[in-house]
């Protein structure tokens, strides 16, 4: 038996419906196998700007820090979105994941059989789509100094600063090896070395971190060519590894081979085992409080924090094999609702049910 302190961060628009479905979920699960979760509630985004003024209080951050995992649902909406803002929701993911040290962020792409149609891509290029793309989390343009708005001679300007040292790289880099090699053996680096500086050092560093894992074959491909290749011929691709900023934007690329952004769940690890969970979309502020949003996206993180935090293979499998089992009875969100018989269009706590019933 498992006893773990989950801390839990629900955040802004859907967050928090996302956030319960999921605990209804660990609680089914630590119910069947005798594990204790007890759950401890803070703010983060928007919701703790209004509450403290502050998108993440150092309070929150030692509760999160002391706990075994945590979820987070997501940040950010309208309110808070001026261009003038000094505070900003996103400054509270950003603190987490940098303070917490998380800087490997692990987003799984597997293609549901049964959702083959609910991609917007044709059924012979998606299908047998399964890639993780692993995203470096608290470097590059996110991090790097200076970052500001100013004044100079010819008017208003901004600097942004994409900077890596080789330490960073290598850690993050070894990390993708380490999981491509419990997978297909395959990785692929992702860079932009013909024009960037940084991208030479991260391909010269993944070239030496190639040679440590003599069993995994490693390639280097553009960041243009990557996306294209997405699109193209997804299922050549086995782990991918990248900078924080390519890694942003390809998921969401990526995230249509599986048919819908509610979907896909996202695991941040450092060197130990506390993490945290929280799916690849945003705070969807439409469809706040409408019970519509797919939770799968975040019930999927969860099922990640029994894998790599909790240690709970079985139960994390019996997560993911009751997801596949719902959506194989027809169970589906407004996202991935498709056409065709056989199919129940379904809310928020609805879906989280047909899973929870489904856990075996
Ligand atoms: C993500 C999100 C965040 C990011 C935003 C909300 C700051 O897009 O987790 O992919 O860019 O990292
Ligand atoms: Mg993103």
């Amino acid at each position: 038996m498992t006893s773990a302190r989950i801390a839990l961060l629900p955040g802004d628009g859907v967050g928090p419906e996302i956030t319960d479905a999921a605990v209804s979920v660990l609680d089914a699960i630590a119910c069947r196998s005798g594990h204790s979760f007890t759950y401890r509630s803070g703010l983060i985004g928007g919701a703790a700007i209004d509450a403290h003024g502050t998108a993440l209080s150092d309070e929150t951050l030692a509760d999160c820090q002391a706990s075994d995992a945590v979820l987070l649902g997501a940040v950010g909406g309208p309110k808070w979105d001026s261009p003038t803002a000094t505070v900003r929701p996103e400054q509270g993911l950003l603190r987490i994941r940098r303070e917490m040290g998380l800087y490997a962020n692990f987003r799984p792409v597997k293609l549901f059989s049964t959702l083959v149609d609910a991609s917007p891509i044709k059924r012979e290029i998606v299908e047998g789509t399964d890639l993780l793309i692993v995203r470096e989390l608290t470097g590059g343009l996110y991090f790097g100094r200076p970052s500001e708005r100013r004044t100079g001679v010819r008017g208003r300007e901004a600097v942004d600063t994409m900077a890596y040292d080789e330490g960073e790289v290598h850690r993050v880099v070894s990390a993708a090896a380490r999981f491509a090699r419990g997978r297909r053996k395959h990785l692929t680096s992702v860079d932009k070395q013909n024009v960037l500086s940084t991208s030479r050092l991260w391909r010269e560093v993944a070239t030496e971190v190639a040679a440590e894992f003599p069993d995994v074959t490693v390639e280097h491909m553009l960041v243009d060519t990557a996306a294209m290749r997405l699109v193209r011929n997804p299922t050549t691709f086995d782990v991918m590894v990248t900078e924080n900023t390519f890694g942003d934007i390809l998921t969401d690329e990526a995230s249509m081979l599986a048919g819908s952004m509610g979907l896909l769940p996202s695991a941040s690890l450092g060197d130990g085992t506390n993490g945290l969970y929280e799916p690849i979309h945003g705070s969807a502020p439409s469809h706040t409080g409408k019970d519509d949003i797919n939770p799968i996206a975040m019930i999927l993180s969860s099922a990640l924090l029994l894998r790599y935090s909790l240690k709970l293979e079985d139960e994390a499998r019996a997560i993911e094999r009751a997801v596949e089992a719902a959506l194989n009875d027809g169970f589906r969100t407004y996202d991935i609702v498709g056409s065709g018989a056989g199919r129940y269009q379904v809310g928020t706590r609805a879906m989280a049910a047909a899973i929870t019933e489904r856990l075996g």
